[in-house]
């Protein structure tokens, strides 16, 4: 391993009160709530799930317990601050105590504005932003993910899409950041093949973005470092076999491990550059993440390339005698391998995405996403964005001459 100085050796580091973790964990989810003296819990969640039955091991373990509840399932995919402002609506018409959070993290983001929001005076508008004072304590929140995936189970961010304005927003404030978080590998056992590969990239890239990081520690480093080794194992076969238990328990781990160190860390311009095509064509997050990977990771493998060759070493890849430059390839090679094995497009003309929207892109995210340039290893201007996102249209290999020093 190459070894680099940490950045910051001063940091804080968040997340859930207590992760209970493990396969069939889930039954015990009537009896911690019960623990907590509450009386009735929204269930947050989508239509989809819903129909799947896949609520079924949550609310059999709540009716069990004699706990009562309600379901909230109108949630979209990438939702609006409307599928957040209709479900604090039914919050504030009766009365609940809790507030449970099942789905990917479209429902979990959406469960964490509601349990602010039902105490909390204001539109949900007011919070969008970093850190902004709530006056009042939030519902109590437990969050069960069913993709492994966001992290959202984890982190003090939620997520909502602007339509109009065609950008995502955020609220980032540490009282969103649930009580419980329930991390059970059954609940994700039905999560297709194609959902599976996107969000499983998802998790990778935080785990890759956290472990470049300028704004890394000591903590997001070890638990990034785990979580690429736990995702690199699982993936393909997770998503091949969605009743792989093994599988789909290194994912589950993987998945927050990585989310704990997005936490603590923070992202990079892989997400950055990835949110428009989400916003602007609806490429699903995970699998927009995942058609950048090479390029971002050759633009920043020529400024870190030992970071990047220990990650090729964690995912498992012999880089004995290489240069980082030349191990930063393997990692590459390896990433082109799991979008080829797992369908995802290595190019954005597959989404439609066309020539002359790229500055505009380019634009959007220097503006928009600061947060998550700020820290990113290399200091990205709006032309290298552009650059990135016609290396991306045109499925330039740039990485063979990037880094074959
Ligand atoms: N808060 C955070 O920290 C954070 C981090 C990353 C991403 N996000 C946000 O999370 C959202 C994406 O979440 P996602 O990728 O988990 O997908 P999702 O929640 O949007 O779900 C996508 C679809 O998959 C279905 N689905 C989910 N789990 C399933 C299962 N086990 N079986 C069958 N179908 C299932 C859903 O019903 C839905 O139709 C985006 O809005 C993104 O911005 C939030
Ligand atoms: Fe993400």
């Amino acid at each position: 391993m190459y070894d680099f100085e940490t950045p910051r050796l001063t940091f804080q580091f968040v997340s859930p009160r207590r992760i209970i973790m493990g396969e069939n964990s889930i039954a015990s989810l009537g009896q911690i709530v019960k623990s907590y003296k509450v009386g009735k819990a929204l269930l947050v969640t989508d239509k989809v799930l819903r129909g799947l039955g896949a609520l079924a091991p949550a609310v059999d373990s709540l009716e069990l317990a004699g706990i009562d509840y309600d379901i909230y399932d109108d949630v979209e995919p990438n939702p609006t601050i409307a599928n957040v402002e209709s479900g604090i609506a039914m919050a504030k018409k009766d009365h609940f105590d809790i507030v449970i959070g099942i789905g990917g993290g479209s429902p979990l983001d959406v469960a964490k504005g509601i349990s602010l929001m039902a105490t909390n005076p204001g539109r949900v508008n007011d919070y969008l932003g970093m850190f902004l004072p709530v006056p009042e304590k939030p519902l109590p929140l437990i969050l069960v993910p069913t993709t492994a995936g966001t992290g959202s189970e984890l982190s003090f961010g939620a997520v909502f899409s602007d339509h109009e304005a065609h950008k995502k927003t955020q609220i980032y404030n540490y009282e969103v950041i649930p009580l419980v978080a329930f991390i059970d590998p059954i609940m994700m056992m039905g999560c297709p093949a194609k959902l599976t590969a996107a969000s499983g990239f998802d998790a990778l890239t935080h785990a890759v973005e956290s472990y470049v990081t300028k704004n890394g520690n000591p903590y997001s480093e070890a638990l990034a470092a785990q979580a690429i080794r736990l995702i690199s194992k699982g993936l393909l076969p997770a998503t091949k076999d969605g009743k792989n238990m093994k599988a789909r328990t290194q994912m589950a781990l993987g998945s927050t491990f990585a989310g704990m160190a997005m936490s603590a860390s923070g992202l990079g311009i892989n997400h950055a550059i990835a949110y428009p095509l989400t916003t602007h064509h609806n490429v699903p997050h995970g699998t927009a993440n995942a058609v950048f990977m090479p390029y971002t990771m050759t633009y920043n493998a020529e400024e870190v390339p030992e970071k990047y060759a220990n990650i090729a070493e964690l995912m498992g890849l012999d880089v004995s005698g290489l240069s980082p430059k030349r191990a930063s390839l393997k990692a590459i090679e390896e990433i082109i391998r799991f979008l080829k094995e797992l369908d995802i497009p290595l190019n954005i003309k597959e989404f439609g995405i066309k020539e002359d929207e790229l500055f505009g892109f380019a634009e959007i995210i220097i503006r928009d996403y600061v947060p998550l340039c700020m820290f990113n290893p290399r200091c990205m201007s709006p032309f290298d964005a552009y650059g990135l996102y016609l290396n991306a249209l045109n499925e330039d290999h740039i990485w063979t001459t990037k880094l074959s020093d």
